[in-house]
């Protein structure tokens, strides 16, 4: 992974040398947490992709669940209990799925409650599976008790008990907190759970049972997931912050944020890679949002949104601190040299479309540059199971270097607990 922030980060080096600075004993903590590896600290979701007792885990629970005759694995779970798995699915994967409804198997998401496609989901199970060992409904919280993933599952699993009776228990796999209300109910009735540590929060999960399983389940390689994030560690806990790419980002955002540039854009110039910045959405927004501070996420796609944000970002408030994100592809598609339409846009001609890529993104930097709107730039060596591990293992660590910085604490969520504590009551007033 490449990370470019010289001349476009308007951040000067003594300032990121400073700030850097400010954070050495932090990350002499964090490599200490890395060299004991266990799971005491908030931070210790850093172990997760060295844990080889749950890497074996996940092994027996794959081989304990899935044939080759899989079709489905749904995964029922919300926020931090999904979005990194839809991460790396949709980035291998999952972008396809429009376009080749008929590759199996397949991961399908059950999050926000919603009525119909509920319905559509229980009804694709149930009219397209001959067995249910085609299918594995993998529950996914943390707290085991989340509303939408508890009501999600109990409708899912009464339409697949009316076709495959009481043995669906059996393609049931759930992950969830130690001791939550799940994993007792789970206990009780013999289903296979896989447990998340206490200390590691949903955000900072995708490296447990949370991600790995149904990345596993469905044949992507998990170890080459945890090679990349554990490269990344060694690389985001060096205390050279010119060879830190985390650091780097950290103190270059929270400088931004100070002058009031409070809107952090994933710019990303690769539609498989959306969901990666939605990912990332929730890291930022949950992690540092807080005490009044903090900075507004958002996700925009290149080039598709040059065609709707654009002339704000250029010609708006100038509130804005842009990440370009793109991955080096190898793709020969092109624009032949016998045209159809000859004579519009001739400089196509001949042309391959990840050139015309690279050109659009080259420009749309040289003009963000010209307007003075800070960027850095991230740029993945290929979209693959290692190159996605070491980007989230980048965002993760960037993120704990930021909540340093602002004196935040990047683990916890109290305003969310709110909203989710009113419905509960509202729903036990009706
Ligand atoms: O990051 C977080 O902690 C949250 O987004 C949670 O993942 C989300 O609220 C779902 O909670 P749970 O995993 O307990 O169902």
């Amino acid at each position: 992974m490449e990370f470019h922030y010289k001349d476009s980060a308007c951040v000067s080096d003594d300032e990121i040398k400073a700030l850097s600075s400010s954070l050495s004993s932090y990350i002499e903590h964090l490599r200490e947490i890395a060299e004991h590896d266990t799971y005491d600290e908030p931070e210790c979701s850093i172990f997760l992709p060295y844990d080889n007792d749950l890497y074996e885990q996940i092994i027996r629970a794959k081989e304990e669940k899935i044939s080759s005759r899989l079709k489905y694995v749904v995964v029922v779970g919300i926020g931090g209990s999904n979005l990194g798995t839809k991460a790396v699915y949709d980035a291998l994967k999952g972008h396809l799925e429009t376009l080749n409804p008929n590759q199996f198997p397949k991961l399908l998401f059950a999050d926000t409650t919603d009525p119909e496609s509920i319905s559509y989901l229980s009804n694709l199970l149930t009219t397209e599976t001959k067995d249910f060992s085609e299918i594995v409904i993998n529950i996914i919280s943390k707290s085991g008790e989340t509303l939408e993933t508890i009501v999600n599952a109990e409708a899912i699993l009464q339409h697949l008990k009316a076709k495959f009776g009481e043995n669906i228990i059996h393609r049931i796999v759930i992950t969830c907190g130690i001791d939550s209300p799940l994993w007792k109910s789970a206990k009780e009735q013999n289903i296979t759970i896989l447990g998340i540590p206490e200390t590691v929060g949903g955000r900072f999960s995708v490296m447990s049972a949370v991600g790995l399983f149904p990345l596993s389940a469905i044949g992507f390689d998990i170890d080459k997931l945890r090679m990349g994030a554990q490269d990344m560690r060694k690389t985001c806990l060096n205390k050279e912050m010119s060879e830190n790419p985390a650091l780097l980002s950290a103190t270059i955002l929270f400088k931004q944020a100070k002058d009031g540039r409070t809107i952090n854009t994933n710019f990303i110039f690769n539609p498989r890679l959306e969901s990666l910045g939605k990912w990332y959405r929730q890291l930022l927004a949950e992690s540092i949002g807080k005490n009044g501070i903090g900075l507004t996420p958002t996700v925009l796609i290149g080039s598709t949104d040059l065609h709707s944000v654009a002339q704000l970002h250029l010609d708006g408030p100038k509130d804005k601190v842009v990440t370009f994100i793109s991955a080096k592809t190898d793709s020969n598609e092109s624009v032949p040299n016998e045209r159809i339409f000859p004579n519009i846009r001739i400089e196509v001609t001949g042309k391959k479309l990840s050139d015309i890529v690279s050109a659009t993104l080259e420009s749309t930097k040289e003009v963000y540059k010209k307007k003075k709107i800070p960027y850095t730039e991230v740029v993945l060596q290929n979209i693959s199971e290692s190159s996605l591990g070491a980007f989230l293992q980048f965002k993760m660590l960037e993120i704990m270097y930021l909540g340093k910085l602002f004196g935040v604490n990047a683990f916890d969520q109290p305003a969310v607990e709110s909203y989710k504590t009113a419905t509960i009551d509202r729903l036990k007033q009706e």
